[in-house]
């Protein structure tokens, strides 16, 4: 809608009140606020409408001893719709102030909303330079399925983890997962410890006791990858055959076996790019820390973390989730089975062709119920479909899993292995640093093999309540 289209006489009696408020704090007239979710249908309340962040450019220091993060996040972002407000995620920690287009910004908070009203209205269309200064202990958060995430204490400093929500706790931002951007990301620490992000360390300066690391990330990123690791580490730098840098960071405790397993990154790079297709990313590595509340590994972009020194399996899921979840990234929760289904089929076809046992014999014995020696965890898989969760708190149960990964294997069971690989190859191609949903895969496998039936597949494996009559 235009400056100067919209009469008065049109606009009813809540959008009045909007519009007034909107002209009171000084901007035009035509603006409108900005949704305060993104209506993922698990977490409604996560990320916001009217606006696109384009880059997110965080400063921050933090000192273990008093638990502050203190903060700088400059956001840039393109306005989607006029605008008269927006909204950006954050929970916990205090606010100093928020300036938009330079210019002080009014602002409030409310839950995990922080409401930003600019000086000016936006227009649609246009991009802006949003920066807020905050300050305070960020809170380490409880997810629906009862696991940790947000800001994690370590022995030595602390963790970031983000998925789904959590990094919400440490800067405010559009936190849901259709919102990529690119991160630049200053962290000050006290100098006898060392700070891990995503991407690349371009540079490191020390003075006055603290040392300051900067992380860049060009290529989009979700925020619930995005990542911090505070504390001591052995670091290793090396390179891949194809001269994509490796940096890995090992907690001190973790030192020997995790050295020992991380050594293997470049052979399983290779491999995942004759399978997956190129790299995505500009660089990759591992970090390796023991937080106090959470025992999981995080597919965090370009630079997996680990609770302690991964097996293979969980070395090969985590990086295969660099093409499966953060390159291809879920258009919302409800997708989650495109990045763990991969993710877990990833590890059968490493095991496959790594002498262990073939993907078939792995998908027939979770189908019989042999391959857990808990019988719980075998009837566990069968408990809703990997499509079509009830509530969040499933969004990292088996189903999603093992389930995901047997409908991967229905698909190369109907087109064979070499367009299995094509598929899949080409999925990542096709959406390569964007976001996909589940009906863009079954398009998409169905355009790859339009001589084959899927229908039985999504019907009974995707959607369908209850274990599938035949394997
Ligand atoms: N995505 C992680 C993995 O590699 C597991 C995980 C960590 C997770 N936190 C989560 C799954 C939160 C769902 C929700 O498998
Ligand atoms: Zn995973």
């Amino acid at each position: 809608m235009s400056r100067s289209s919209r009469s008065s006489a049109a606009i009813p009696f809540a959008l009045a009140i909007a519009v007034a408020l909107t002209a009171c704090s000084g901007g035009g007239v035509h603006g409108k606020p900005g949704a305060s979710g993104v209506r993922d249908p698990y977490f409604p309340k996560m990320g916001n409408g009217g606006y696109d962040v384009t880059h997110y450019g965080l400063t921050l220091s933090y000192d273990p001893q008093s638990k502050r993060l203190k903060g700088t996040a400059a956001i840039t972002a393109r306005a989607t719709q006029n605008l008269s407000a927006f909204n950006l995620d954050l929970k916990g920690l205090d606010v100093a102030g928020v300036t938009v287009e330079g210019k002080v910004a009014r602002w409030n908070r409310a839950g995990q909303e922080l409401t930003v009203r600019p000086h000016d209205d936006l227009d649609k269309g246009e991009t802006f330079r949003a920066v807020v200064r905050y300050s305070g202990s960020p809170e380490t958060l409880t997810d629906p399925d009862s696991s940790k995430e947000g800001w994690l204490r370590t022995a030595d400093g602390a963790l970031a983890l983000g998925e789904p929500t959590g990094s919400m706790a440490w800067f405010p931002g559009n936190h849901h997962p259709s919102d990529k951007a690119s991160y630049d990301i200053k962290i000050t620490v006290p100098e006898r410890l060392q700070a891990v992000s995503n991407g690349e360390l371009t540079s490191e300066t020390t003075a006055k006791g603290r040392t300051t690391f900067a992380w860049h990330t060009a290529e989009p990123m979700a925020s619930y990858v995005a990542t911090l690791a505070i504390g001591e580490y052995h670091i290793t730098r090396s390179t891949t055959k194809n001269g994509l840098p490796v940096y890995a960071a090992v907690d001190p405790t973790q030192a020997e076996a995790g050295t020992k397993v991380l050594a293997r990154i470049p052979d399983i790079m290779e491999w995942a790019e004759y399978n997956f297709g190129p790299y995505p990313f500009s660089s990759t590595g591992a970090v390796i820390d023991r937080s106090e509340d959470a025992d999981y590994a995080l597919e965090t972009q370009s630079r997996p973390v680990f609770p302690g020194a991964p097996d293979t399996e969980l070395l090969v899921h985590e990086l295969a989730h660099e093409w499966y979840g953060d390159s291809v990234t879920p258009k919302s929760w409800r997708d989650m089975w495109l990045n763990e289904g991969f993710a877990t089929y990833a590890e059968w076809l490493w095991q496959e062709d790594h002498d262990g046992d073939t993907a078939d014999k792995i998908f027939h014995s979770l189908y019989k119920g042999d391959y857990y020696e808990n019988p719980d965890d075998n009837e566990a898989i069968w408990a809703f479909p990997p499509a079509k969760l009830s509530s969040a708190a499933q969004i990292s149960d088996s189903p999603v899993y093992d389930r995901g990964a047997m409908v991967l294997h229905k698909i190369r069971q109907t087109v064979g292995d070499d367009r299995f690989y094509d598929i899949i190859q080409g999925w990542a191609a096709a959406h390569r640093h964007g976001n996909a949903d589940t009906d863009d895969f079954t398009a998409y496998v169905e355009k790859m093999a339009p001589d084959k039936d899927f229908s039985e597949i999504w019907d009974d494996w995707l959607y369908g309540e209850g274990k599938p009559d035949h394997p």
